[in-house]
């Protein structure tokens, strides 16, 4: 008896890794996405995306700092979101 709520013990831990390890290759792949992709993926989600040459870089730096936050970002993923939104203005 008590050897099988071992082995249950042992087998929960084991899948329940399993599970974490998974979780963490999926943020791998989101920390992968361009600048563009993420934009796509994220900026449309409440209102139309604001595309390229809308905004001056300097305003596109507050932009990212606003929408980090209403959007939930990561700074790295916003850092990469405004720099592929800067790279198309002269
Ligand atoms: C969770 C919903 C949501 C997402 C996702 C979102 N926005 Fe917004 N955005 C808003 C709301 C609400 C407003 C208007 C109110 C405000 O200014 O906070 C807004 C306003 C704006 C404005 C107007 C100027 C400003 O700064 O307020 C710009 C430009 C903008 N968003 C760009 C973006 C970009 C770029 C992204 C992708 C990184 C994005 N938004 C993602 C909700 C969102």
């Amino acid at each position: 008896m008590k050897k099988s709520i071992i082995i249950l013990t042992v087998l929960f831990f084991v899948t329940a890794s399993s599970l974490f390890m998974t979780g963490c290759y999926e943020s791998k792949k989101v920390a992968d996405k361009s600048g563009a992709q993420l934009w796509g993926e994220n900026c449309s989600r409440c209102h139309n995306a604001p595309g390229p040459g809308e905004f001056n870089n300097d305003n596109w730096e507050i932009v990212g700092m606003h929408m980090q936050v209403r959007a939930n970002l990561t700074k790295p993923d916003v850092d990469k979101i405004v720099d592929f939104l800067k790279s198309t203005n002269n």
